[in-house]
């Protein structure tokens, strides 16, 4: 907001809401508007770009920017931006913490601390696996995907990934080898998603592929829900082969109390807060006000998803 209101020449029109505008409202603000700053609940499509013509810069306060129509802002010569980089570290901090939390049960432990289910020390009470020495397969190895096999290199795991380019550098530093993903699945103790959602990869692991998995492994999911069929997690998790889950996202959010995932004591649970630490929440509040401002003022900004808007 500082970096905003310091900004002459611009009126701001501030949703003092908790939760998102609802769309017509949004639509309504946004009419005379020349920048929206947003977030990733607000859904920025044709119909509202349509609704603004004087809009230039959508600036989503995100990395992922699957809710703006970017096809439809680039064929309007509107820039979109997202805020990359700045929230990699805190991301694949909170990956290792689900995943940490699923392998060695610790969720189920706290609960079971509360219920008074603790009677004893017991030599087979809520044992979970080792991560330390095991397979982790990443699933997209962008700035994120890299930052987890960081992460796992202290913990010694050997490192799979699949991505549609490869990553000379985790290759020759961290000795990660790229693998197809049936390959992938099959041979990995430890799943982590980490590819932006786009048509491509709308359910990727969907019924087939949890098939694939290897018995008693453990998926983590720090990305999109849709990149994973829930139905299928779901059975998959119920009835193997997955021995547990450490999940971010889902299809819908909030998650409905009564999801079914809500019922497995083997998932974990986390309400979209991969880049919710105070320092990766401001830095990313900040490049968001800077991306915008910078195409309001003709400037370059520092992340815009589709350039040739502004190389026209
Ligand atoms: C959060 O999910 C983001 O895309 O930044």
């Amino acid at each position: 907001m500082d970096v905003l209101r310091k900004t002459a020449d611009l009126a701001l029109d501030v949703w003092p809401g908790r939760l998102p505008p609802p769309p017509d409202e949004l639509l309504s603000r946004a009419a005379a508007a020349r920048g929206l700053l947003c977030l990733l609940t607000d859904t920025v499509d044709a119909r509202l770009m349509d609704a603004a013509p004087e809009l230039r810069v959508i600036s989503n306060l995100a990395v992922g920017h699957d809710n703006i129509d970017v096809t439809a802002a680039t064929e309007r010569g509107i820039a979109v931006t997202n805020t990359p980089g700045v929230l990699t570290e805190a991301t694949a901090d909170f990956t290792f913490a689900l995943l940490m939390a699923a392998a060695r049960r610790i969720l189920e432990g706290d609960r079971a601390v509360r219920r008074g289910e603790w009677l004893t020390w017991e030599p087979e009470f809520l044992l979970g696996h080792d991560v330390h020495g095991s397979v982790l397969g990443i699933i997209g190895m962008g700035r994120i995907g890299e930052a987890v096999a960081r992460r796992a290199g202290g913990f010694n795991m050997r490192i799979l990934y699949s991505d549609v380019q490869p990553n000379r550098r985790v290759q020759q530093e961290l000795g990660a080898e790229r693998v197809d993903l049936p390959t992938l699945l099959g041979g990995s103790d430890y799943i982590s998603v980490h590819v932006p959602l786009t048509p491509g990869t709308r359910g990727l692991l969907g019924r087939c592929e949890l098939r694939m998995v290897k018995a008693g492994a453990v998926l983590i999911n720090t990305s999109r829900g849709e990149v994973v069929d829930e139905e299928a997690l779901v059975r998959a998790l119920g009835d193997g082969p997955l021995a547990a889950a450490g999940l971010d996202v889902f299809t819908r959010e909030p998650l409905p109390t009564d999801h079914p995932l809500t019922r497995l004591d083997n998932v974990v649970l986390a309400p979209h807060l991969g880049s919710a630490s105070v320092q990766a929440r401001n830095a990313m509040a900040r490049t968001a006000a800077l991306n915008l401002v910078a195409v309001l003022k003709d400037q370059h900004p520092a992340h815009i998803v589709n350039p040739e808007v502004l190389d026209e």
